[in-house]
């Protein structure tokens, strides 16, 4: 069983966010391994269903004069268990930098939320052959100043920038060779280098059409699914293909 973790980045208002629920949450029912990082106003909606709370970004700073910004207490308050914090989309669009992720990651710890820490490679550094090079890099540029304890906290989310659905052409991904060799050796370096053992999720174009396959990779544990978290017939195919 691996986890299911929804990135529903901007995609949906308000009625569409009640209709997800509404024809998702009997599937949610009785697990313990799916996750919604939802938008902050709608964490409302999943009360009372069996559905983890994620949020998909969290201030660098504590609660205070921070116009725009939300705490990691704020989002404790609201029941949130997990937090992304690197994702590409946030790496590129708000040049985010390492030293901001790791201020990310302390208030996380600070409220004892755990947090997804993504990586991946873009398609012209996978074009060189620098992918791995590139991600081990993403990695030592924020791991270097956390503690083992630490460490074993998060979980590490590995996104293909190339993969990731950008909702126009169709989707290409990783073979199942290719992610279980990039999983190994996340895991491999981050025992090795800061003697932790971290989760490894794979993420990039997930689907009710490839998580069958994708669930044979046993070293992966888990799935970060933007597009498909969207529809309550595809993110509730992934869920249910946990239950078998
Ligand atoms: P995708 O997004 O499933 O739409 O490719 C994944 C992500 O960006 O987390």
């Amino acid at each position: 069983m691996k986890l299911v973790i929804g990135n529903q980045k901007s995609y949906m208002h308000k009625d569409q966010m009640v209709s997800f629920v509404e024809g998702t949450k009997d599937k949610v029912k009785g697990t313990d391994y799916v996750i919604m990082c939802a938008s902050d106003m709608f964490f409302y909606l999943f009360e009372g269903t069996d559905y983890k709370i994620g949020a998909q970004n969290v201030s660098i700073t504590e609660s205070g004069p921070t116009t725009g910004e939300v705490s990691a207490t704020q989002l404790k308050s609201m029941n949130v268990t997990y937090g992304l914090v690197g994702h590409s989309e946030r790496r590129q669009n708000q040049e985010e930098t390492d030293v901001q992720l790791y201020e990310k990651l302390m208030r996380l710890f600070e409220q004892e939320i755990n947090p997804i820490f993504c990586i991946g490679e873009s398609r012209t550094c996978r074009a060189e052959g620098k992918g791995e090079e590139f991600i081990l890099s993403e990695i030592t540029g924020v791991f270097d100043k956390l503690t083992t304890e630490d460490i074993s906290k998060l979980i590490v989310a590995y996104e293909p920038i190339w993969a990731i659905s950008d909702g126009k052409s169709p989707s290409v991904i990783p073979t199942n060779d290719e992610i279980r060799d990039i999983t190994v050796v996340i895991k491999n370096f981050i025992k090795e280098k800061y003697g932790a053992e971290v989760q490894v999720l794979y993420g990039g174009s997930v689907n009710m059409k490839n998580v069958d396959e994708l669930n044979l990779i046993e070293e992966v544990d888990g799935y970060l699914i933007g597009g498909a978290s969207q529809d309550p017939a595809n993110f509730g195919y992934i869920i249910d293909s946990q239950k078998k």
